[in-house]
């Protein structure tokens, strides 16, 4: 399997994971002549498609949760924002249901490489974010040997950390324009609002009610609501505040282009200790594949190729399935370790031109 964009596909590549919107599927898995779907798929903000092809027919891309689970996740997510918004009554027990089996769908896993983010990730932006968020924050409270009951309660406060946004007016929220000083006062209420609607859930824990007032808090305390310093600020904040700010840099936002991986993670180390948790900062992106797996890269020698497989600890040196030789012709694919070749490396991702910065 690998990772293209719209413009790479060819007609001998079939689909290789289903493509949802809306957490309707609008495009199956085994679907071949794929490039009559390309203007539709642009116009959903969907840029990148998951194929099988015979060249990368044996590379496997691993998945922190799988497509179902995601979109249930985001189904009961948006079922609860509704009932918030609504004032109506906001029953816990589908979602602790779908909690759980997110859960043991990452404690079932080997460990993980993250490679890329919800690639339907355009529909709703809460929704998807809120669900990916939750998804990195128990991949580090996997790495930090949480228990279950402990992974339950991050998960409930990691997926309603942004839930103070329903009482938010979305004119504001989907600006464009950069915003005003008055306007980004008024998007920081959402931490207060969300706090405050979640206190009215007896079922909801303060441990995870706290996730929605602190997660823009920072170490240093330059965050808000209210410059809490690190002290007071409890490991569960300090996770999803990872969580967040990852998740948000790398998909696109109405009034910016997502940055590449390599850029987001850069951010993290700077601002590990200033901002962030140093200690939580590192379990995080030892688990995030710089280069995921069935991506397309160029190589310093000017051949290129897909990604095979991760190198643990060296995420900069995978093995390479080469493609084409430094010309740009065709090959007898063959599989380069960067790990064994070290006067080789990668100097450009397909998935990194797509981003700005
Ligand atoms: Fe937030």
């Amino acid at each position: 399997m690998r990772i293209v964009s719209l413009s790479m596909l060819k007609p001998d590549m079939i689909l290789a994971k289903p493509i949802y919107h809306n957490d309707l599927l609008i495009l199956r898995k085994g679907l071949t002549n794929l490039n009559r779907f390309v203007e539709s798929l642009r116009r959903l903000g969907i840029e990148y498609v998951y194929v099988e092809d015979v060249k990368s027919e044996d590379i496997e891309i691993p998945d922190a949760i799988s497509e179902e689970t995601r979109i249930s996740c985001k189904r009961i997510l948006r079922k609860t924002m509704d009932a918030f918004e609504n004032n109506a009554v906001v029953e816990l027990g589908d979602m602790m249901g779908t909690i759980n089996d997110l859960i043991e769908e990452i404690l079932a896993k080997p460990d993980i490489q993250i490679s890329l983010n919800d690639i339907s990730a355009a529909d709703e932006y809460t929704f998807s974010h809120s669900v990916s968020s939750t998804v990195y924050s128990l991949l580090i409270a996997k790495q930090l040997n949480y228990t279950k009951s402990m992974m339950e309660k991050l998960a409930v406060g990691a997926l309603l950390h942004d839930m103070g946004k329903v009482f938010l007016d979305k004119r504001i929220m989907n600006k464009i324009e950069p915003l005003t000083a008055e306007e980004f006062d008024y998007i920081k209420t959402h931490t207060t609002l969300g706090y405050e609607a979640l206190k009215k859930c007896p079922n909801i824990t303060e441990l995870s009610r706290i996730i929605s007032l602190y997660h823009h808090e920072r170490m240093d305390g330059s965050g808000y609501p209210s410059g809490t310093p690190a002290g007071q600020l409890h490991d569960f904040v300090r996770i999803v505040a990872i969580a967040d700010v990852y998740d948000a840099l790398t998909e696109n936002r109405c009034y910016r282009r997502k940055w590449s991986t390599n850029q987001a993670v850069n951010y993290l180390i700077e601002n590990a200790e200033s901002k962030f948790d140093l200690n939580m900062v590192s379990v995080f992106i030892k688990q995030i594949a710089i280069y995921p797996n069935g991506s397309m890269v160029r190589l310093s020698n000017n051949a290129t190729g897909i990604v095979k497989e991760q190198n643990k600890n060296y995420p900069l040196r995978p093995v390479i399935r080469v493609i084409t030789d430094e010309k740009g012709n065709d090959i007898d694919v063959y599989d380069l370790d960067l790990m064994k070749e070290l006067s080789i490396t990668i100097i450009e991702s397909e998935l990194e031109m797509n981003c700005g910065f």
